[in-house]
């Protein structure tokens, strides 16, 4: 089965599972459970479960149920990230993905409430593994937590928004690169690896996305991203192009992908896993500027 397609039907499930509808639809709030299927759908790039699927399957997928479910759990955070991520208390943004976000789509109570329905259907998704894969299922609940909250995941990142001092590459590697991180080890470690060897290769795709959304951010219009843009002006938020420059950041993102091949742990997959980086690293270089 193809990778896309694993996500995409273990994603239906997961969402039908936190909607919860299936015996009698009237015993849960009907617009919570709408919210959470229109926060994942569309689904975005879904690169975070890929790149977690497909480090499974350089190292083996010898459970590959385990594998998905961390997949999917961490898309799930990741769209819960960017729910709470639009909210006026955050970004203000009025698009997503090419629709209204969930606060104007819904409400701002129900938006807070999708955010955190994702994240805990995320856990659970986790808890519900196989006994026999509940080891490795513990580490993996524990690789997530970190990878989410305080004090090196995306609540740190987010909070470092509130600090009167930022540190860019500390900020883009909690609020970013946090998860991507997350997703090579999660990966590993669904497939019996240790995640140790398999941070750096997460580090570097997740700081150069970030670097990457900032150069679009600069540089591309609403229509191209689905999203608005000049977000990172607007809100006076540290940002890679404000940091560097155009060129500065485009330098920026090529050395830290420069080391990224090398960076993949030794595994049956390596050779194929190298193949799949070097497809992103260039999808992730902007092209020309659409934005005056
Ligand atoms: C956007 O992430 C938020 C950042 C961390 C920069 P993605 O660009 O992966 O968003 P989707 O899931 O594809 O919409
Ligand atoms: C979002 O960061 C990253 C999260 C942790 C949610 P941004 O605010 O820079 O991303 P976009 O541009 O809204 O997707
Ligand atoms: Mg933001
Ligand atoms: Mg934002």
């Amino acid at each position: 089965m193809e990778l896309s397609t694993r996500i995409d039907k273990a994603m239906t499930a997961a969402i039908a599972q936190a909607q919860g509808a299936a015996g009698n639809p009237d015993a849960v709030p009907g617009r919570l459970a709408a919210a959470l299927n229109y926060a994942v759908t569309p689904g975005g790039a879904r690169i975070r479960p890929t790149i977690c699927l497909s480090v499974a399957l350089a190292c083996g997928d010898d459970r590959p149920d385990l594998a998905e479910r961390a997949a999917v759990a961490l898309e799930l955070i990741h769209c819960a990230s960017l729910v709470h991520d639009d909210l006026p208390a955050f970004d203000n943004a009025s698009f997503r993905r090419g629709k209204p976000t969930i606060h104007l789509a819904f409400s701002e109570p129900l938006a807070v409430l999708t955010g955190d329905s994702l994240i805990i259907a995320g856990f659970d998704l986790l808890g519900g593994a196989a006994p026999a894969d509940a080891l490795r299922a513990l580490r993996l609940v524990q690789l997530l937590a970190r990878h989410t909250g305080m004090p090196h995941g995306i609540c740190a990142g987010q909070a470092w928004e509130s600090e009167p001092r930022v540190d860019l590459r500390a900020y883009h590697r909690a609020k970013t690169a946090a998860l991507f991180v997350a997703a090579t080890q999660m990966g590993a470690l669904a497939a019996g690896h240790e995640p140790d060897p398999w941070e750096e290769l997460g580090a570097r795709i997740g700081e150069a996305f970030q670097v990457a959304d900032d150069l679009r951010d600069a540089l591309y219009d609403e229509n191209t991203l689905g999203k608005p843009v000049g977000q990172d002006v607007a809100y006076a938020r540290p940002s890679a192009v404000e940091e560097l420059g155009v060129q500065g950041a485009v330098k920026r993102l090529h050395d830290i992908l420069g080391g990224a091949i090398a960076s993949i742990p030794s595994c049956p997959g390596e050779a194929r896993l190298a193949q799949l980086v070097r497809v992103y690293a260039e999808r992730m270089t902007p092209v020309a500027p659409v934005r005056a």
